[in-house]
């Protein structure tokens, strides 16, 4: 059965009250749509932990920095809908725009340090929007447990920061990235490459794992990022916004591997920006 659907802040939390009541846990899983097997991990595990799931849904239009991008972005509610179907999903989170950000909205979650760097240092305020929209989604469904996919990694340590600074009582937890067969990290802007595209998005996932088997013989960035850079770029990439590795945890640079380091990528392929890490 397709789960119902809630536009309004009010029946929201009829429905969130009512389950507290019954002492049930609540799982929230945040999306902007467009769902794919990524989102639906999420879902299954929020399925697995929490007696309730509520999956929203909301193109957050503070977390774009180009016009052209939030108009662009994909939006498919229906299918969405049919997709989350078989997990058993109890609740989708539709909410009108000024049910998130009504008039006079005036406050801007900011998490400082983590969001200067990586996606940060490119899509200024971008992180910012992202930890606004979700602070309120946390509080709108007073949930117990989030769900975040590693794929935005930078996403989720900001998320936890956010939540353990403004003592919110939720558990964040994140959940490994989804693959397609070839290697490519599920991404909802997949759905914006074009055939030819697709046939080379791949190679970012590549030169990350042949990166990542050097790192762990001892190589250090220094010495392998002009090769790794220009592999992506002789495979049609544009742009190779960020290569770098990073500490999981405090997100600091380093130049060779170290407990918890990951490997975070951004790279232009005609037009979509595509990002990907991995643990090292
Ligand atoms: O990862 C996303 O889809 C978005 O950034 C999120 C967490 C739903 C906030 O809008």
């Amino acid at each position: 059965m397709i789960a119902p659907i809630e536009r309004g802040l009010s029946g929201l939390r009829e429905q969130t009250t009512m389950w507290r009541s019954a002492g049930e846990t609540i799982g929230v899983v945040p999306t902007m749509g467009a769902l794919h097997q990524g989102h639906l991990s999420l879902a299954r595990a929020a399925r697995e932990r929490c007696d309730r799931v509520i999956v929203t849904i909301f193109v957050n239009p503070k977390q774009f920095n180009d016009p052209d991008d939030l108009k662009n972005y994909p939006r498919t509610e229906n299918e969405d809908a049919r997709k989350l179907e078989s997990i058993g999903v109890d609740l989708i989170y539709v909410p009108e725009p000024d049910q998130i950000y009504p008039d006079g909205f005036a406050t801007t979650v900011s998490v400082s340090g983590l969001t200067n760097m990586l996606c940060g240092e490119s899509r200024p305020g971008h992180f910012d929007g992202v930890a606004t929209v979700v602070a309120k989604l946390f509080a709108q469904t007073s949930a117990d447990y989030a769900f975040f996919g590693e794929k935005d990694y930078q996403q989720l340590q900001i998320v936890r920061r956010m939540a353990r600074d403004l003592d919110i009582p939720i558990d964040v937890i994140g959940c490994p990235t989804i693959r397609e067969e070839d290697g490519l990290a599920m991404s909802s802007r997949n759905l914006l490459l074009s055939d030819r595209s697709r046939i080379h998005a791949p190679v970012l996932a590549e030169v990350m794992e042949d990166m990542r088997e050097k790192l762990r013989d001892g190589a250090s960035m220094t010495d392998i990022l002009p090769d790794a850079k220009a592999r992506i770029v002789a495979a049609g990439f544009n742009d190779v916004d960020y290569l770098q590795l990073r500490d999981g945890s405090d997100l600091s640079l380093l130049d060779t591997k170290k407990p918890d380091a990951r490997l975070f990528a951004a790279a232009w392929l005609a037009g979509v920006r595509l990002i990907d890490n991995i643990a090292v």
